[in-house]
This record gives structure tokens, sequence and C-alpha cells, in this order.
């Protein structure tokens, strides 16, 4: 199952090991039930206007759109959140809204999917919202609201933090690098002195902040920004395990698309192919993946069972359109 570290190029000619994921016997329901998730980090609300479009504007040479119908769906951590909870976990979420209208969205939308709010109310804050405007199956633009939380309420979303600590067994970054993990370098810190898993979703090309996560799950552009192109599976090998060195991470997960994902740790790499049957709509993926990898250590999994069982639930995810979470009953039976 394991592949030695220096293995021929990927993925041709790699020795595609077969990740067998525990069976429903090994993880029953009651043992995720009393995993209990902590994520941490930026929450968005995705919204979606549909509509219709008969005439160019007088004003400038743009299409009307009379909208008919609006949609909204929990974004960034909500959505990893949320998909903890879909596994049958446990989730609480620590983040910070505004006094607004999306604000006030996230908070119903939370209430009906089970996740454990944990909200810093910032009044100068403007929640992130990406609006998305469609006419006929495409998209006609996208218009994004957002500003930094301010500096006391991410203090005070710090001293939250020490709170929850120790009601949870793991810890999930979701970072999407709108200010709510400026403080993660701490947080994680006092994780790990806790002895309490970190997981980590990175953004950005400054993974100093990170260092001392236990596992670390970027895609691939997002490793690229930091490890620069490699040529080879050989190469690839050598830029993570300096990289792990030097921030000290546990592990590092690359997420790779259609290629899988493989698993960098002490002992050695584990690679994943891609086990999805038909692929609608990949956006959302990597939550999944986090968020399944946190459940299962959450329950005590191994990281290779744990990794076995993200890389499934991320073959059924991106099957789907709209929900994009997977439950118990779609992963193991
Ligand atoms: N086109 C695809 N075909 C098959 N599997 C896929 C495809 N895209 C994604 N996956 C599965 O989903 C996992 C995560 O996808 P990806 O590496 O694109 O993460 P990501 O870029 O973080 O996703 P996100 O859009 O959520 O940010 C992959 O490791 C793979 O298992
Ligand atoms: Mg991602």
């Amino acid at each position: 199952m394991l592949n030695p570290p220096n293995s021929q190029p990927m993925p041709e000619s790699m020795t595609e090991a077969t990740v067998s994921a525990p069976t429903a016997a090994a993880v029953p329901r009651a043992r995720l039930a009393g995993a209990r998730v902590l994520v941490v980090g930026d929450v968005m609300l995705d919204r979606y206007w549909f509509g219709d479009v008969n005439r160019i504007s007088p004003e400038a040479p743009v299409p009307v759109v009379h909208v008919q119908k609006q949609e909204d769906r929990l974004g960034g951590a909500a959505n990893v959140a949320r998909n903890a909870v879909a596994l049958g976990a446990q989730a609480g979420l620590l983040c910070v809204v505004g006094h607004d209208e999306p604000g006030e969205r996230i908070i119903t939308l939370l209430d009906e999917s089970g996740v454990v709010p944990h909200l810093e109310r910032d009044p100068d804050l403007l929640t992130t919202i990406k609006l998305r405007v469609l006419s006929r199956q495409q998209q006609l633009l996208r218009v994004d609201f957002e500003n930094t939380p301010a500096h006391e309420v991410l203090l005070a979303s710090l001293a939250r933090f020490d709170e929850l600590l120790p009601a949870h067994d793991v810890i999930l970054m979701s970072d999407y690098a709108k200010g709510g993990l400026t403080h993660v370098t701490k947080m994680i810190a006092k994780a790990h002195a806790a002895g309490k898993p970190v997981l980590v979703d990175p953004k950005g090309d400054d993974w100093e902040r990170y260092r001392g996560a236990t596992l670390i799950t970027p895609n691939r552009a997002e490793l690229r920004e930091v490890v620069g192109q490699w040529k080879s599976e050989e190469d690839l090998t050598a830029r993570v395990t300096k990289l792990r060195a030097e921030l000290e991470f546990k592990a590092l997960l690359l997420t790779r698309s259609e290629e899988g994902m493989t698993l960098f740790s002490d002992d050695g790499i584990l690679h994943a192919s891609a086990v999805a049957r038909e692929v609608y709509d990949v956006s959302g993926a990597g939550d999944t993946v986090i968020a399944t990898l946190a459940v299962m250590l959450g329950a005590g999994l191994s990281l290779v069972d744990a990794v076995a069982l993200a890389n499934r639930a991320a073959g059924i995810v991106v099957g789907k359109l709209g929900t994009a979470t997977v439950n118990y009953d779609e992963l193991f039976l």
C-alpha cells in the first residue's frame, strides 16, 4: 500500500496503490457521532441570482437580467463544517460575521445545518458574499463583497478558541485569506500543546504561519506557489520533504484533481487514485476532503484509513450537482 519515497514518475508509471478503505463494520455510525471537530476560518455566503435576459440596457452595452430566483449556500469554512455534520460527526464553527444581511443569512443556514456556531460579530465587517448572476445556465457576472475583521474581534476569536479547544478532538483551519485566521500560528501552538491534531487547508504563499500543523492539504496550484514547479515525482518528493522538515508538518496531503491525492508522511508516500465515476461539479471537493479527514481522525482512525475514506468521499462529491456533501450511507454502503 505504501510506495517508497523515491518511486517512479507518476501517475503513468507509479504503482497505483489500491487504497482499501475501512468498512462500515469497522467504522460504525456511533464512532463518527463521537467525533468533535472544531472548524476555524473564513465563512462566506455563495449566492446565486437566476433570471432572464431580454434586452440590452439603455445605459450601457450590458444585458439587463430580470431576476426570478435567489439561492444561498454556505461557503468556505461553513461548507467544511457542514460536510463534517453530513458524515454524522459533531462540528463547531468559530468565525467572524458582520451585522449585515449576508451575516444573518449565514446564521439561519447554520441553524438549519446542525453545525454549532461560535460566531464573533463585527459591526464594521462586510460578511463575505459571492454573488453570481446567471441566465440560461451561463454565469454573466460575479460580485464579491468582503473586508477584513477588526483587530479586537480577532483577539476575541482567539480567546474563544482557548475556551473551545478542550471540548474538541480535532481542529480544522479553513483558510480563504479573508483575515479570520490572522492568529492561526498561535492557535496551532495551543492545539499542539493540548495534544490535538490540527488540519490546515492553506491559502497564499506564506506557510510559516501554519508551522507545526499535523496535516496540511494543498491542491496542486497551492503547493506550486510555495515549493515551485516540480519536474518529476522524485523532485516533488524532495521539495515536500524539505518543506515538511522546515515547517514541522507531520504530513502533507496533495490533492491532485483528476490524478487523485498523494500523502507524504514519515511513513512514506501513499498515492490514492481518483475514484470518480462521473464528474459533474468539482468545486468544493477540497472542503469534503479535509472535513472527511478531520472526522475520521477525530473518530480515532489512522491517517492512512482517513485518507482512503477522504478519497472515496471526494469521488462521490464530484459526481453530485448541488449538494456538496457526502453522508454516512453514501460513504460506507
Ligand atoms: N476531475 C476530477 N476527477 C476525479 N476526481 C476529482 C476531480 N477533481 C477533483 N477530484 C477529487 O477531489 C479531490 C480534491 O480535488 P482538488 O485537488 O481539485 O481540490 P481543490 O482544488 O482544493 O478543490 P476545491 O475546488 O474544493 O478548492 C481530488 O483529490 C480527487 O480525489
Ligand atoms: Mg481547495
